[in-house]
């Protein structure tokens, strides 16, 4: 359990009004989004011009980055600016990361109208107004552009989320309507998180000039200046953080150094885990070689006709509910690009209150999250939402639903640099000098600096990570075809098990479980354990379903393993030699709050990216970002303690705090 403050169901959207000329204000902060005279130009003096962003754009090398963090994204215009210098100044292979903080997002239909102020920017605001989805508190990533500039927007407070976030912010923008009309943001604390977060170096830039800001930065170690403003606006501010850096963390949690050399990576596995990885390498101008022993990718967990956006969640604010909101709204941008009602539908997911207990924690998730994410449902609202007559109300998540996890493997593994090796299964990987070679037999398949594995349970065959606590769980599904009736079911209905509206004529029905068997013909048994799941969904479904004339011994499914770590988080992110690990830290035996300054020994170049457990289709694909993020010396994609909770050394470092 985490000790962050629980998620909340604050405000959800900006209240806006508009003005004569058609500009946003807040009606809460009582204050405008942008000069009214003259937006783009105050943007481009204050933000860019001040941060020196022409020059500092032009002189990006290929394959580095600029990062840009900002307080108050609001209607996105600074973010689209920067991003419209970047394409006039910045070399092809050069990146653009913008991290931006916001508690009051802007309603789809707001931004919209905002946007369409400024013509020029046009094109930009497309590709944002098409992503603008699903975006729920906490970290949320997006990307454009192939990945070449990546969104980090943080939905909630300032002063809750920068503390969270692990980046290193070349240049700030300092906006969040004026220190009068919101005190609380501009605070002591805002200003020590700016340069806990600075790059040595990084630059400033902020619309106002009020003496108490200028100080404050000061103070927390940015040389402030006054320069002149635009317009009616005398003076503006900025500055360059000459302070301190900020005290290296836990060095089993620390960076490891980013690999010298090529860019190249060696991906072994190709289900979500893999596809993603590789996609999130490839956008940044990786060669990866992603190794897959089937004749096909997806072909096995990540192999299912439907799978479904299940969000299972904490009113608690845990690591693994952050991830899963992070996650999901990741996994729900994606889709985006996928054929709709044959790859995927975002026709929602009801989850059932099917006992006292469960209706109690969904209550609590209710007054937790926002109504966009979930609402609670009485009986008679939820049956007119599945179309079908239900045992209870329930959860309903209506920007959830099913998607064909195939296909959005086919699309993350389709990128140009991508080299898809099929029928290679590395049975052993070898270190040669600086590079990771996986060999079959004699067959030496592919090498790279990097490696990363994503073969699910199989990474155990490899000893390096032979120790690394994953179990095997079996799970079969049941395809059943719709009928006239069934096809009345309009959106994702589960309790214990799940029963999605069809696709291409079929609806999919699952999941035993199974902690035994490694057997992977589907059985009679397992399909006739699916029919009582379907039957506690809702025996009306099931009749229309004809499920009391379905013979399991007739019925097609198929299994796999589910692959499911001890806390049940995904394992994600660099690992360390486990021997050299626990003599480094064998002090942690003794007095777990000690912290050695011993370098981590890295087993240099090889990633983890397993564990996906039941979810991987929310969890999966942003772990191929946090990979890349790791990788890439990037702002990590999820709260620093998230990514910690991921981290395969969690497992090293538990054994040894236990004295084992
Ligand atoms: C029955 C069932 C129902 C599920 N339902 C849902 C759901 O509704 N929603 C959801 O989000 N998740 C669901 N899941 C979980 C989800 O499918 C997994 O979390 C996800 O597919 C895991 O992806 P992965 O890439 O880690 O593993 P996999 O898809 O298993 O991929 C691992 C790949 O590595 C390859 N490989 C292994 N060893 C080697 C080697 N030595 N060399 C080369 N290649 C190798 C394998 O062939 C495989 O292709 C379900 C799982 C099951 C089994
Ligand atoms: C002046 S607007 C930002 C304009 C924006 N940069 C743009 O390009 O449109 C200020 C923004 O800061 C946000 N904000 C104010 N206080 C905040 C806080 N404490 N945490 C996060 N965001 C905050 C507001 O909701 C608002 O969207």
């Amino acid at each position: 359990m985490s000790d962050t403050p629980s998620p909340s169901a604050e405000p959800q959207h900006a209240l806006l009004d508009w003005d004569e000329r058609g500009q946003p204000l807040s009606r809460l902060f009582g204050d405008v989004y942008f000069s009214q005279d003259n937006g783009l130009a105050e943007t481009r003096q204050v933000f860019l011009a001040n941060n020196d962003l022409p020059a500092r754009f032009a002189a990006l090398a290929d394959g580095e980055q600029l990062v840009i963090g900002e307080t108050g994204f609001g209607t996105g215009l600074n973010f689209l600016c920067a991003w419209q210098l970047f394409e006039q100044q910045a070399p092809v292979g050069a990146r653009l990361h913008f991290v931006s903080v916001e508690k009051y997002p802007l309603s789809h239909a707001d931004l919209q109208r905002a946007l369409a102020l400024w013509p020029e920017l046009a094109p930009f605001a497309e590709a944002l107004l098409a992503q603008y989805v699903a975006l729920h508190p906490g970290f949320q990533r997006l990307l454009f552009g192939g990945g070449r500039i990546v969104l980090s927007l943080l939905i909630g407070d300032v002063l809750e989320l920068l503390p969270q976030l692990d980046a290193r912010i070349d240049a700030w923008f300092l906006d969040g309507f004026a220190p009068a009309k919101n005190p609380q943001m501009w605070t002591p604390e805002l200003f020590a998180e700016l340069a806990r977060l600075s790059a040595p170096q990084a630059s400033i830039g902020t619309f106002t000039s009020t003496g108490h800001v200028r100080r404050s930065l000061n103070q927390a170690g940015f040389q402030m200046q006054r320069v002149p403003g635009l317009g009616k606006k005398w003076e503006v501010l900025k500055g360059r953080f000459s302070g301190t850096p900020a005290a290296p963390g836990k060095p089993w949690f620390a960076r490891p150094p980013v690999p010298a050399g090529a860019r190249q990576a060696l991906v072994i596995g190709a289900g979500l885990a893999g596809c993603a990885t590789a996609a999130s390498l490839a956008a940044r101008g990786w060669q990866v070689s992603l190794l897959e022993r089937h004749a096909g990718i997806a072909q096995e967990a990540s192999g299912n006709p439907q799978g479904v956006l299940y969000l299972k969640l904490s009113a608690h604010g845990t690591a693994l509910s952050r991830l899963i909101v992070s996650g999901f709204g990741y996994t729900r941008r994606l889709l985006e690009q996928l054929h709709k009602g044959r790859d995927w539908d975002n026709c929602g997911v009801l989850q059932l209150a099917f006992d006292a207990k469960e209706a109690q924690r969904q209550a609590q998730l209710a007054a937790a999250f926002p109504s966009d994410l979930l609402v609670n449902l009485d009986r008679a609202s939820a049956e007119e939402r599945a179309g079908i007559r239900l045992p209870a109300g329930g959860l309903f998540y209506p920007q959830a639903g099913w998607a064909h996890p195939p296909a959005l493997c086919e699309l993350l593994a389709s990128q140009a640099n991508i080299r898809l090796q099929l029928h290679q299964e590395a049975l052993e990987l070898r270190r040669d000098g600086k590079t990771w070679q996986a060999w079959h037999g004699e067959q030496l398949l592919a090498s790279a600096p990097v490696v990363v594995l994503a073969a699910a349970a199989e990474i155990q065959r490899f000893p390096c990570s032979a120790e690394l606590p994953l179990k095997r769980i079996r799970g079969q599904i049941s395809r059943l075809p719709a009928t006239a009736e069934s096809r009345a079911l309009t959106t994702v209905v589960c309790a214990e098990g799940y029963v999605a509206p069809p696709r291409l004529g079929e609806h999919t029905l699952g999941a035993s479980f199974d902690f035994s068997s490694d057997d992977l013909t589907p059985s009679s048994a397992d399909h006739a354990g699916n029919l009582e799941l379907l039957q506690q969904i809702s025996a009306d479904l099931a009749e229309r379903l004809h499920s009391a004339q379905l013979d399991p011994a007739r019925l097609q499914g198929r299994a796999a393993f589910r692959c499911t770590s001890p806390d049940y988080l995904p394992i994600v992110g660099p690992l360390a030699e486990r021997q050299a690990f626990t003599a480094a830290y064998a002090v942690l035996g003794k007095d777990a709050r000690q912290v050695p300054d011993t370098p981590c020994p890295w087993l240099d170049g090889l990633y983890i990216n397993s564990g996906h457990g039941s979810r991987g289709l929310i969890t999966a694909p942003l772990a191929g970002e946090l990979i890349a993020a790791w990788l890439n010396d990037e702002p990590l994609p999820v709260p620093r303690d998230v990514a910690e909770a991921c981290h395969p050394n969690r497992f090293a470092l538990r054994a040894l705090i236990r004295g084992q």
